[in-house]
């Protein structure tokens, strides 16, 4: 299939290299980062363009969707494509596209830091001593070193928080449907059913897509049966992590401490749990380095020049 590509609009912050490549190939870019709050008018201008190109800001919803009366490609610079209504752009023809590995090693990364940051209080301990006090004794850490980390979803990027993690000393096992414990092997994770992962893992990191089997995943249920003062992060998807669960948890003491990066609703509204002196958190940061965002920028822009010259396409 041959896309006729000639206007594309960009409604969130993407690095300069995405439109470089689309000029340089003869597409005219228009990038409007308003639009992304904008919906009503959003719905307007979509009208007049090729292609789309987002990150999570903005909310292709089928609306939005069915009024690209020309629109045949969107393109998502980055993995989840959960701000995107696909049913809608399937109905309608319309192409959507995503970069899946590209922000592979910085997600990856970002979840280790919460990691190490949650384990020895480092962001309290900053906020501690630019409030100009010296509390040495309040922010007594634990080691990683023997702990167990539990690894739900074994794909792109829990395997290099497996790999990473390890080199801690930290022994790992992980659930995944679509890999097998074999596979798992592989990367030193034992494989698990979830039943028996919780009464043993110290830490629970989540590397899912928000579905309907992983909504909710993180519960009542599971801190009721897991370690007392078990650990949480989600640097995957708001909504895996039940935020109401956790603050029970937390503040009951069967959680002893949560890293989240991604929230139900972004900004959160959930203002406890962030104020929650247990719980460190980040405003959606695990893709936001330089290198991830140059990567995704350069793919998505190549896909889209691939798919407006007849090229394979690589679907979300
Ligand atoms: P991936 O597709 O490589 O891996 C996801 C894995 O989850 C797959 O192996 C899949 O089989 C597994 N899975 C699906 N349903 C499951 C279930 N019910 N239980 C256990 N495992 C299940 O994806 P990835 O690139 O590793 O990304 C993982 C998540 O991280 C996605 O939600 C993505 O959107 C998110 N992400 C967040 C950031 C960020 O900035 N915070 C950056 C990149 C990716
Ligand atoms: C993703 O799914 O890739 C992440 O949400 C990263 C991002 O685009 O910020």
């Amino acid at each position: 299939m041959v896309l006729t590509l000639r206007r594309v609009l960009i409604t969130d912050e993407i690095a300069q290299q995405c439109i470089d490549i689309l000029k340089r190939n003869g597409i005219e870019v228009v990038k409007n980062t308003a639009l992304a709050k904008n919906k009503g008018q959003l719905l307007n201008e979509i009208k007049e363009f090729d292609g789309l190109v987002v990150r999570s800001g903005t909310k292709v919803s089928a609306d939005i969707i069915n009024a690209g009366s020309r629109l045949q490609i969107i393109g998502r610079a980055g993995t989840g494509v959960d701000n995107i209504d696909c049913e809608a752009a399937t109905r309608k023809g319309v192409i959507v596209m995503n970069t899946p590995g590209g922000n592979t090693m910085s997600a990856a990364e970002h979840t280790c830091a919460m990691m190490c940051a949650m384990t020895r209080h480092i962001p309290q301990g900053t906020e501690s001593m630019r409030a100009g006090r010296w509390d040495r004794k309040k922010y007594m850490g634990s080691e990683l070193y023997g702990k167990t980390l539990a690894i739900i979803g074994l794909g792109r990027i829990g395997r290099e928080v497996a790999s990473r993690m390890q080199s801690f000393g930290m022994t790992t096992i992980g659930y995944d449907p679509l890999v097998s414990a074999e596979e798992s092997a592989e990367f030193k994770i034992e494989w698990m059913e979830l039943e028996k992962i919780w009464p043993l893992a110290d830490y629970v990191t989540v590397h899912v897509p928000l579905i309907p089997p992983t909504k909710n995943l993180i519960s009542e249920k599971v801190f009721n049966i897991a370690k007392k003062g078990v650990r949480i992060i989600n640097v995957a998807r708001g909504g895996i992590v039940d935020e109401s669960a956790l603050l029970e948890a937390l503040n009951n003491g069967q959680c002893g401490g949560a890293a989240l990066d991604v929230f139900l609703e972004e900004p959160p509204t959930n203002k406890d749990l962030i104020a929650h002196p247990l719980c460190i958190s980040t405003p959606h940061l695990g893709a936001s380095t330089v290198e991830a965002q140059t990567r995704v920028a350069e793919e998505i822009a190549q896909q889209f020049v691939d798919a407006a010259e007849g090229k394979e396409l690589i679907g979300a």
